[in-house]
């Protein structure tokens, strides 16, 4: 682990404050925020989950606006280096210019419209629009035009056309993420707390990480906000949706010993105490890798610094998830594809300073657990999609889910972790703290209080 990296957090003893509170009245689409959450978070309406209008709002106030993750660093090596990705429903271009310098271009080209770049990632000098052969180079420029002169004289300016640029692109422990809101704080910022966890499990040995076995893409029929609040730390699940894992022994039965943190801006992370998913079926060397990490860990910080390594599940708000293991990290962004799809795209992250026969192992692992046919992942996914199902009919999308469980047990998880570690945490486990926390934020960008519907 690299010292001069580990962050301070904001404060080693107040708690992260949670989001405000939503004025009942206030308007959010064409609802009152109070028709649709309890002003804790604590119940949600299931309109939330299948309202055409709220979802277009959600592409508007969330997706247009919050810091999204786009890319690793390892995927784009050199100059030229490219990819596709979306932010919401918005297909981008993910660049390193000839400079060196990450740009992030909406993939639509300004003549009318089409998907200017057609694949999934390559190395390129420059992009050529399909349609009419508009040619955009790496810094979004209009570089040609066919036959310019004479089927357009001197009437187009080609300054004006260059391909439109989110503002702000950035990026943290090698994940890259990018803005399209011109007024949005730094990603420092935006990620507050949450920086101090994703440090823990992104900078464990010199070298830094990357990415194994490409990517896993597949859809499933929910709305984008049930695979988020789960991975926000849904441990009640557990036991009962992978029930089948437990028996099989391939990680151990749940105690409600661990925390469920949330450190502010709708982020949080959970876990149980002393290591996420440890079963006795299977046994791998990446044990030993743990072990020594967690000993690093509580050199630094003290015996409970051990309940951090691995750090367990964690969704940055909205659409990130990650799941930091016993046996392999990965993470995925739960891409919206309307109000009842997503697109997922999954990752294996290794440390780059990791045998090569350790980096297969792990990423075995990953696809036997949380690969698109992973036990761990079929679960979920087929619970997930019989949640949307039941949001089909017109009985089905009346009253509001419940998220009540453990309300009021948050403190300073400094008080019960110890410094530096920072954010709120409950004293159990199975608490539904971290889905309010989401949901209060949520309410907090979706909702506009200064008017009434
Ligand atoms: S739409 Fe791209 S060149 Fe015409
Ligand atoms: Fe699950």
């Amino acid at each position: 682990m690299n010292d001069s990296n580990i962050l301070s957090p904001s404060s080693d003893t107040d708690a992260t404050p949670l989001p405000p509170l939503i004025p009942a009245d206030a308007a959010m689409g064409e609802y009152r925020a109070g028709d649709l959450l309890a002003p804790d978070g604590s119940s949600v309406d299931r309109r939330v989950f299948v309202d055409e209008g709220l979802y277009r709002l959600e592409q508007e106030r969330i997706f247009a606006k919050c810091w999204l993750y786009l890319g690793h660093e390892s995927a784009l090596p050199e100059n030229g280096s490219f990819l596709t990705m979306t932010m919401g429903e918005d297909p981008v271009i993910l660049v390193r210019d000839k400079t060196g310098r990450l740009r992030v271009y909406l993939n639509s080209c300004t003549h009318r419209g089409a998907r200017v770049c057609r694949v999934d990632s390559g190395v390129t000098t420059s992009f050529k629009c399909p349609y009419h052969a508009w040619t955009f180079n790496t810094e979004g420029q209009l570089a040609s035009v066919p036959r310019l002169g004479p089927v357009y004289g001197d009437k187009l300016d080609r300054s004006l056309h260059g391909l439109r640029e989110a503002p702000h692109v950035d990026s943290f422990g090698g994940m890259i993420f990018a803005s399209w809101d011109p007024q949005a704080p730094t990603l420092r910022e935006y990620l507050g707390d949450m920086a101090f966890y994703l440090d823990l499990m992104l900078d464990r040995m010199e070298g830094g990480t990357e990415l194994i076995g490409g990517v896993h893409r597949w859809t499933i029929n929910v709305n984008w906000k049930i695979p988020s609040e789960n991975f926000a730390g849904d441990h009640y699940h557990v036991s009962s949706t992978h029930g089948a894992g437990v028996e099989m022994g391939y990680r151990s039965r749940l105690s409600n010993d661990g925390y469920c943190i949330q450190t502010g801006n709708g982020h949080s992370i959970g876990s149980e105490r002393g290591g996420a998913q440890q079963g006795t079926a299977v046994k791998t060397d990446y044990d030993a890798f743990i072990a020594q990490m967690r000993s690093e860990l509580v050199d630094r910080y003290g015996e409970s610094a051990s309940a951090f390594v691995p750090i367990g599940v964690g969704t940055i708000f909205p659409n990130m998830s990650f799941l930091d293991s016993a046996r392999f990290r990965s993470f995925r962004v739960w891409h919206p594809r309307g109000v009842d799809k997503i697109e997922v795209h999954s990752w294996c992250l290794v440390d780059k300073a990791m045998p090569a026969e350790l980096k297969a192992a792990v990423r075995k692992q990953y696809s036997l657990a949380f690969g698109p046919g992973g036990i761990f992942e079929q679960d979920d996914g087929d619970v997930w999609q019989s949640v949307q199902d039941n949001l089909r009919g017109h009985i089905g999308r009346q009253g509001r889910f419940n998220y009540q469980m453990g309300l009021g047990r948050e403190a300073p998880t400094s008080s019960r972790y110890g410094p530096p570690f920072p954010g709120s945490t409950s004293d159990i486990l199975m608490t539904e703290a971290n889905q309010r926390a989401f949901y209060r934020h949520y309410a907090s960008l979706m909702a506009d209080p200064r008017c009434k519907p």
